[in-house]
């Protein structure tokens, strides 16, 4: 009897710090500001989510954040971390590294894009976003006619794009707002991309984003994207590349 009373107390208290530890987990994930994870890029760490798994339900499901954030993007942080090991580029600033993209390896591309890329969507993203600041939006209706014409192209870019790959929102040298498409885990940022900027807004259009929520209907799940974007994220990346 005692022996069972002892198991029953342990199993017990063992469910109970699993519980307070899982708790502690959400509200540190909850409590992340998005912009503390623009730090971890410089230091080749690998960013908290700023959110919970399902805090984007139902546009984009908790297993999909979860596969994609535990798995994927922590795959690409390994693998990055394990490719620069060792090289000039363990000092340099990640954009450094994109600015000279063609001189190092694919596997630095692929992963380090993985790497960077990801941090900008998690961070692009929220339910109930609010709208563009006065500033960005009237930027947006010079650069696009409108707000729609806008999301039409940008929504296009990421239909169109074969295979996997990104569209972006991003600030050319001249301060001036441009929409772009780019393969695998490419950005504007790198010397290899068609048309070079710095992304203030990233949609990832590989199935691993969508899969299993939208199969293979790519363009429900970017009409679903436009109920998560971040725009004061979006906003205060815009305003701090044209002050
Ligand atoms: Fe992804």
């Amino acid at each position: 009897m005692k022996i069972i009373t002892l198991t029953t107390i342990l199993l017990f208290g063992s469910l109970a710090l699993v519980s307070k530890e899982r708790s502690g987990e959400q509200d540190r994930v909850n409590n992340q500001k998005p912009e503390n994870n623009m730090n971890t890029l410089n230091k080749f760490e690998f960013p908290q989510l700023p959110y919970s798994y399902d805090a984007l339900e139902p546009f984009i499901d908790k297993l999909t954040m979860e596969i994609h954030y535990s798995r994927h993007h922590k795959a690409y942080f390994d693998n990055f971390v394990s490719a620069i090991k060792g090289t000039e580029m363990e000092s340099m600033k990640i954009e450094e590294i994109f600015a000279n993209m063609s001189k190092y390896p694919a596997a630095v591309r692929n992963n380090g894009g993985g790497f960077y890329n990801h941090v900008i969507y998690w961070e692009n993203m929220k339910v109930n976003g609010g709208a563009p600041s006065s500033k960005l939006q009237s930027a947006i209706i010079k650069s696009f006619g409108s707000m729609e014409e806008f999301k039409k192209l940008f929504s296009d870019a990421g239909k169109t794009r074969f295979g996997s790959g990104w569209a972006w929102l991003s600030v050319d040298d001249k301060g001036e707002l441009f929409v772009s498409s780019t393969p695998n885990q490419d950005n504007p940022l790198m010397d290899v991309a068609e048309k070079r900027g710095t992304p203030i807004l990233g949609m990832d259009v590989w199935e691993h984003a969508y899969y299993l929520k939208y199969q293979n209907k790519r363009p429900d799940y970017i009409d679903a994207f436009w109920s998560v974007i971040n725009w004061d994220v979006v906003s205060k990346r815009y305003e701090s590349l044209v002050k």
